[in-house]
């Protein structure tokens, strides 16, 4: 049975991806589509509900986004939020006009206790606008709900033809009872079931993984991180000792990572497990190169090489499967400025790379493809995955490659790993890790003088580095205590040989970038 659907019709708005997310949180189903997907598309997919979603635009502008006024004919309830809310209002006929004064921030609004969008919501309440133009007057059949100071008509609705809008965003949580709101959109008006649940998904998955795959093999990239590392225990779930995972160790791993990777996955899950171990191989390719965009790419066509070559030896047929998540899929509405392809390459990733054409499978499996990070790790969390690995930040591709900075050896990777792992350790026992995103130590290619009891010292400096981010596009350096920076500076000079000197990184993105290198 498939679940009810919901339609995010994106607009361009930079908050789409967080309105499907609460909208699943909400226990339906949700897929983000183009505002220009054929109606007749949208149609075949039978939504339960469809909502448009904010955007940068005008609707006076012609050639902003527009939608067909057909989409209100197909019997589906609409919401309509922010350039979304304009839109309704504009597609059947009301007006909209440029505010003299942008509301921006939080903002408190009334409502008239007379729609199920504020159902349970107290009659005054702060929500998040973001706005120039506003509805001036709304279409003919439609009431007034709420309104704020500034805005005359900050929700307003046609409850017999379930058209609803609000000029605010219901899906930030600056929006007090935003939450509320879009379940009573979900449930008062478009009466859905909240069937997505997690506990269901893992078992429809693992039947139509079993259907899927019958008899035959099917292998998996492991890289430890949190997606492959889910996919590969609904799969082993699924099809047991069918699944082969190919670990590639480059040796550029923080401290035991490798270890535990092999340990958690053969001892918890069924399935054939098999590690490349290659720090020597990388090593000899990384001599005397300390160029940081020659790194990368030395790092990345070794990886697939090895990667490659190994499924070439364990493939035998059968399928190919890898850990893509949903958000790696969708595809941008027009005016988002963090559309695929729109952003200039400040450094090479280098995750999505085409499998060789000489490798045969039966075809490609995504068990994750439909699914956020959040819900990934939900998954996660219920296969019995442990929560270090869940619950991993994240990690470069390269590995500590690129936070070596200069020539790469197997010496300064190991003084590296043994500080950052002092670091992490240090503030787990602080109790604020859950404060940040992503914490790790930097071998900058400094020697600095220090002095040990009677004796000079000429030594490495380490470098940390904390960040706090709703989504790596911009980062703040983390106000770590003093007292947690003493403890960690204490340790690291005291317990990591060849470390004399600790320096804390205090630069924000931009213009400074996470990672180093
Ligand atoms: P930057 O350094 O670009 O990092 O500000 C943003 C986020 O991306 C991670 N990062 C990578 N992740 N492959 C990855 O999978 C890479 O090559 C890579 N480089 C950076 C970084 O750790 C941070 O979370």
């Amino acid at each position: 049975m498939a679940n009810q659907l919901c339609i995010v019709l994106d607009f361009g708005g930079q908050y789409n991806q967080l309105i499907a997310r609460r909208v699943r949180e909400c226990g339906v189903y949700c897929e983000i589509k183009r505002y220009d997907t054929p109606i007749e598309e949208i149609k075949a997919l039978d939504p339960v509900a469809i909502i448009f979603t904010g955007g940068p635009n005008s609707v006076y502008d012609m050639s902003s986004p527009h939608i067909s006024k057909d989409i209100f004919d197909i019997g589906v309830p609409v919401l309509g939020i922010c350039y979304g809310c304009q839109l309704v209002a504009w597609t059947l006929g009301g007006e909209v006009k440029s505010c003299e004064k942008s509301e921006y921030g939080k903002i408190e609004i009334s409502h008239n206790k007379g729609s199920l969008i504020f159902k349970d919501v107290p009659e005054k309440s702060v929500v998040w606008m973001s706005h120039t133009d506003y509805v001036s007057r709304v279409p003919e059949g439609f009431t007034v709900t709420a309104a704020s100071a500034d805005c005359p008509a900050a929700a307003f609705e046609n409850a017999e033809k379930k058209f609803y809008a609000v000029q605010f965003h219901p899906e930030v949580t600056h929006s007090e009872f935003g939450k509320k709101m879009l379940h009573n959109f979900l449930y008062e008006v478009c009466g859905c079931k909240g069937d997505w649940v997690m506990d269901d998904f893992i078992e429809k998955t693992v039947a139509k993984l079993r259907e899927q795959i019958g008899d035959k093999k099917v292998v998996l990239g492991l890289s430890g991180g949190v997606d492959s590392s889910v996919a590969a225990g609904l799969l082993s779930r699924a099809v047991g000792k069918q699944l082969t995972c190919v670990f590639v160790d480059q040796g550029l791993m923080r401290k035991d990572e490798g270890d535990f990777v092999e340990e958690t996955f053969t001892k918890l899950f069924d399935m054939k497990f098999v590690r490349v171990n290659c720090q020597k191989q990388f090593l000899e390719k990384l001599k005397g190169v300390s160029d940081p965009e020659q790194k990368r790419k030395i790092i990345g066509t070794e990886f697939y090489k090895v990667f490659w070559d190994k499924i070439r030896e364990e493939a035998d047929g059968g399928f190919f499967a890898q850990g893509t998540i949903y958000p790696d899929r969708i595809e941008s509405g027009k005016g988002n400025a963090a559309g695929k392809g729109s952003t200039a390459t400040i450094k090479t990733h280098h995750n999505m790379v085409e499998k060789p054409a000489d490798i045969k499978f039966d075809g490609t499996i995504e068990p994750l493809a439909d699914l956020f990070k959040d819900e990934v790790r939900a998954v996660g969390e219920k296969l019995g995955i442990p929560h270090d690995l869940v619950w991993r930040q994240p990690f470069p591709g390269p590995g500590l490659g690129v936070r070596i900075i200069g020539e790469i050896t197997e010496e300064k990777i190991k003084v590296l790993q043994e500080a950052d792992a002092v670091f992490r350790d240090e503030i787990k026992k602080s109790g604020i890790e859950s404060e940040l995103k992503q914490f790790f130590a930097v071998l900058p290619d400094v020697k600095t003088v220090g002095v040990m009891g009677d004796h000079r010292t000429y030594d490495h400096l380490i470098a940390i580095r904390a960040i706090t981010t709703d989504d790596f596009m911009t980062a703040d350096w983390a106000r770590i205590p003093y007292d947690v920076l003493a403890r960690v500076s204490n340790r690291l000079t005291n317990e990591v040989e060849h470390v004399n000197r600790v320096v804390y990184d205090i630069t924000s993105k931009p213009p400074g970038t996470v990672e180093w290198e």
